[in-house]
């Protein structure tokens, strides 16, 4: 019998359970464990019915994604699906957990399902750039219905097992112990002479669907698809399981499930999923470093920033203190967080109970000496070192022993703040991403002298506010921000050399990025990009550095905020203003720079290749610990597509031979001082290896 896969009777019902922690993801030996404890099952005179359950935290999670990169071996999931349901006697599956992917299609197979209440079912595949290739694209519309079923393999989104059993995927929700029930299912099965139910055999009503039914839904997808490849296979799926004979479609759904498989998008977000995961693990902070209790959260400084973090902790339910300086900018603090939780209640996502307690669990006070039994204080002022030490040092006086004192710098050094307290192991970085309250990136910052105890417990703390929290170390503007700089930087240089606002952000938009560099600059403000660069102490000695930020800022144009910066704005709509490209020009002639025929390929070869270089760069310094924690950064922070895979993961899939010649050609064009290989992607160049084997060997 299969190590994994056990076979069992209880009475008249066979008891078939799969045990393969830690998801009971379908891996090879589960596979051939399912096939042969079924020919068992039917070969057992003995067995009237059978109960497919699994042992561990959950039901079967799906695929083995692991397995995805190699060649399948057989049996492949669409062969021991059909063997399933080709059962003669009736087969129930016991659902809890998780019941995700082929997990959920290996459950379709069986002729009936029943599922504890706490547990969920969904089709994720499209979060994998795949499609439910297992059946699950022709057997979901036949349970649940043909609306139905996109939406949940487009979104991805799980049904909790009450609204499964609403939409007809579950047949029972079962209270008490899962396994006597489904036996006690089983038997009423028997007792009612009701025998398997064919999932493939049910109709789907095709008549119900409006004449442009499919036309309608890619329509009406478009916006958050954008760029995705999965998606509209998984609408052609459904399109084929409403037009063509059952086995005809699972031929249509195989082959389109083999072309996403094998797309550098599926690669990439298979990738992202493991770096997600991998982003957690920290060597020298194993799993096991006690935490630090945080029940009680207080944020200093209470504009936008400040608001937006404090949202975060009262939406789980932890108390905040909100500190300002005056009357005034509290009041003023306290309407944005207010108007933020408004928002959501008007369009139905938030109740006003729900709002009414967050806002409750949020106290505005003018007093340092409320801050006394914060168990964690963020310090959110305004982004000056001479400030925020000042801050630091009344933190210093009135906090207890032991709450961790952080900043949400973005930039600023941590290990110069936490100097000016006595108390510098209890000092962090957490550069939460504007706005607070929606981005789900947090970059964890680890000073020189951050203790073990404080990192572990902000990681924790990342998860409990359904954050991503990324550790990094201490250099000017960390991972994102610093990587960010020189992307700026040649979008910057390429107005200089010609090329419209417009046309730059609209070529990276369709490259996938949510907002092109100059809208962005415009968005987060000119002057504080301008405030950046003044501080930064190492800034290139380059008169054309970012040298029109410099110039609007002066002309009073910050950006979207003062209605004009490098686009004029007519409410938050940019318009091209001929007036900017006139002064680049103006510029260029003074500082002697020539116009340029850029073409698209070049305008995101040298935004990206600047911005992986900067990347290998804080690599070889530590700054980051892995390739992957910087996608998982730019995926979740600064609005890079999800397909893309991150910055790091698409220098591996250009291959780094590609990205070195591209910095030497841009070398041979500029010079040595942006285009000089780092020593990381000069190395890898030439053995031939991408990021993510350097990783995987240094171990
Ligand atoms: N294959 C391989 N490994 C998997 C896996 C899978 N399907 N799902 C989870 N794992 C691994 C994780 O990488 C992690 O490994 P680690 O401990 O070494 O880091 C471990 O299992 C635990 O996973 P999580 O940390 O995510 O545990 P959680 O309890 O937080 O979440 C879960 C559990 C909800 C099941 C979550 O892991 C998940 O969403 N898994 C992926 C589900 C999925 O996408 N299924 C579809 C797969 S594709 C498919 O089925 C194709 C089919 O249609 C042909």
């Amino acid at each position: 019998m299969s190590e994994v896969v056990s076979y069992a009777r209880d009475g008249r019902i066979a008891i078939i359970m799969v045990d393969n922690p830690p998801v009971n993801a379908l891996s090879l030996p589960v596979r051939q464990g399912l096939a042969q404890s079924f020919q068992t099952f039917m070969a057992d005179p003995a067995a009237l019915a059978a109960v497919l359950i699994c042992n561990g935290r959950t039901f079967i999670a799906g695929a083995d994604i692991t397995e995805f990169d190699k060649p399948i071996e057989e049996p492949w999931l669409p062969k021991v699906i059909h063997q399933i349901e080709d059962c003669t006697k009736p087969v129930v599956a016991a659902i809890h957990g998780t019941a995700l992917g082929g997990g959920l299609e290996t459950a379709m197979a069986c002729h009936y399902r029943v599922a504890v209440a706490s547990a969920q079912v969904g089709l994720p595949e499209v979060s994998l750039g795949l499609l439910p290739g297992a059946t699950g694209t022709q057997r979901l519309p036949r349970l649940a219905g043909v609306r139905t079923a996109l939406d949940a393999m487009i979104s991805g989104k799980p049904l909790s097992a009450a609204a499964a059993h609403q939409k007809g995927i579950v047949d029972q929700v079962i209270d008490g112990d899962l396994k006597a029930g489904a036996v006690a299912f089983a038997e009423e099965l028997l007792k009612g002479g009701k025998g398997p139910r064919v999932i493939r055999n049910i109709k789907i009503d095709a008549a119900s669907l409006t004449p442009n039914f499919f036309a309608d839904y890619r329509k009406s997808i478009a916006r958050d698809t954008r760029g995705f490849f999965a998606p509209e296979q998984i609408v052609k799926c459904v399109e084929a399981a409403v037009s063509l004979p059952y086995f005809d479609a699972v031929k249509r759904e195989n082959e389109l499930f083999m072309q996403c498989m094998n797309s550098s998008q599926s690669k990439a977000q298979r990738h992202l999923f493991f770096a997600e995961r991998e982003v957690a693990k920290i060597p020298d902070v194993p799993k096991d470093t006690p935490a630090r209790t945080i029940k009680k959260v207080a944020v200093v400084g209470g504009g936008t920033m400040g608001g937006g973090i404090a949202m975060n902790f009262a939406n789980v339910g932890i108390p905040v203190i909100l500190k300002e300086v005056n009357q005034e900018a509290l009041d003023r603090g306290m309407n944005i967080i207010r108007s933020n939780y408004e928002g959501p209640v008007k369009k139905g996502k938030l109740s006003q109970a729900q709002m009414d307690k967050c806002m409750a669990l949020i106290q505005p006070t003018l007093n340092y000496a409320d801050l006394s039994d914060a168990d964690l204080v963020i310090e959110a002022v305004f982004e000056t070192m001479a400030v925020k030490m000042e801050v630091f040092g009344k933190l210093d006086e009135v906090c207890k022993v032991g709450a961790i004192l952080a900043s949400n710098t973005s930039t600023l050094n941590v290990d110069e703040i936490a100097a000016s307290t006595k108390r510098p192991a209890d000092v962090i970085g957490l550069h939460f991403f504007a706005p607070a309250n929606v981005m789900t990136l947090l970059e964890i910052v680890r000073g020189a002298k951050t203790a073990k105890d404080v990192v572990a417990t902000c990681m924790a703390l990342a998860k409990t506010i359904r954050k991503m929290g990324v550790l990094v170390r201490v250099c000017f503007g960390f991972v994102g921000n610093r990587m960010y700089f020189p992307y700026i930087r040649e979008a910057q240089r390429m107005m200089l050399e010609g090329v419209a606002p417009e046309r730059l952000d609209r070529v990276v938009y369709e490259w996938g990025m949510a907002m092109g560099p100059h809208g962005v600059s415009d968005l987060s403000g000119l002057d504080v990009f301008d405030k950046l660069n003044k501080e930064w102490k190492d800034k290139p000695n380059d008169p054309a550095y970012c040298r029109m930020i410099g110039l609007l800022v002066a002309k009073g144009r910050l950006g979207q905020k003062s209605g004009a910066g490098i686009y004029k704005y007519e409410g938050r709509n940019p318009v091209p203003d001929p007036e900017v490209m006139k002064l680049a020009r103006q510029e260029a002639t003074a500082l002697k720079i020539p116009q340029l025929e850029i073409s698209d390929e070049e305008i995101i070869e040298r935004l990206f290749i600047a911005m992986i270089n900067e990347g290998a760069l804080i690599l070889d310094e530590g700054i980051a610990m892995r390739p992957s924690d910087i996608d998982v950064v730019y995926c979740h922070g600064y609005g890079m597509p999800r397909y893309r895979g991150g910055p790091m993961q698409y220098a591996d899939s250009l291959g780094l031979g590609r990205v070195h010649s591209a910095m030497q050609k841009y070398r041979a064009r500029y010079g040595d001082l942006y285009w000089t290989p780092a020593p990381l992607i000069e190395k890898l160049a030439k053995s031939g290896k991408t990021f993510a084997q350097w990783n995987a060997e240094r171990g």
